[in-house]
């Protein structure tokens, strides 16, 4: 690893698996129950705005319930230990990586435990439902919505990932199935500056092709054992 420097990290639903937190595209994930256009766009949400905060609100207790595993944990150490460049960008909306210690995080798609308003534009961390229209607390309209970015709306600091994605010498996706770009597209940019690029998922993604190595296995097991092996 001494030719390593700057590190990028990509996770997906995978790394929360082994938290109770369901993933989107397993034979049992979400979108079985849900359909993404319902729950997951602009206009589900403005169709139906009591079904997508039940979801979210549902989601969101969820997680406040769960607690970071060892892929998380080992994470957060890698971060502290790390004497050069080091990002997590992470597309789950759960808080798993921040509540084990991660600090260089961005959450592309959002936060589960943030609340955005479409009157007033303020954003306000949010652990309650929003189901029962809550006043927000900067305008008092009660027009909160949570705070995840939908099919269709932008990610979130995609300047800072593509910055730090061009200056990486190590790319890592961890526990996410490459279906939904930008996301799943960070391999190839890496790979167009040069990086080693590293898979590690329970099984290959649908960009696969574009790592230079897969490792196949629980996220609890294969993500400490390779912090373990970079740190040695
Ligand atoms: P997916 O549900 O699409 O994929 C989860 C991936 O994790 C799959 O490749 C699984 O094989 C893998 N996996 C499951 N359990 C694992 C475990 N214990 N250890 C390691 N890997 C495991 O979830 P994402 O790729 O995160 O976006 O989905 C990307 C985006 O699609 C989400 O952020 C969400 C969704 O629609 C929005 O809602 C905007």
């Amino acid at each position: 690893m001494s030719s390593i420097r700057n590190i990028v990290i990509l996770t997906g639903a995978g790394i929360s698996a082994e938290s109770g937190i369901r993933t989107f595209r397993a034979s049992d994930g979400l979108w079985e129950d849900h359909r993404i256009e319902d729950v997951a766009t602009p206009e589900g949400f403005a169709a139906n705005p009591d079904l997508v905060h039940r979801f979210y609100d549902a989601r969101r207790a969820g997680a406040l319930a769960a607690r970071p595993n060892a892929a998380h944990l080992a994470l957060a150490r890698l971060e502290k230990a790390w004497q050069g460049g080091f990002l997590l960008v992470t597309q789950n909306v759960d808080d798993l990586h921040e509540r084990a210690g991660s600090e260089a995080l961005i959450h592309m798609h959002g936060a589960l435990n943030s609340a955005w308003c479409g009157a007033c534009d303020a954003r306000h961390r949010w652990v309650e439902t929003l189901i029962e229209r809550p006043a927000c607390p900067s305008c008092g309209k009660p027009s909160l919505r949570p705070d995840i970015v939908w099919f269709g709306e932008m990610p979130y600091r995609m300047e800072d990932i593509y910055e730090a994605l061009n200056d990486c010498d190590l790319f890592v996706s961890i526990g996410t199935s490459g279906a939904v770009y930008p996301a799943a597209g960070f391999v190839r940019a890496a790979r167009e500056v040069g990086a080693q690029c590293l898979e590690l998922n329970l099984e290959r993604s649908a960009g696969s092709a574009w790592f230079h190595e897969t490792r196949l296995g629980s996220a609890g097991e294969v993500v400490p054992e390779w912090v373990e092996e970079v740190l040695r």
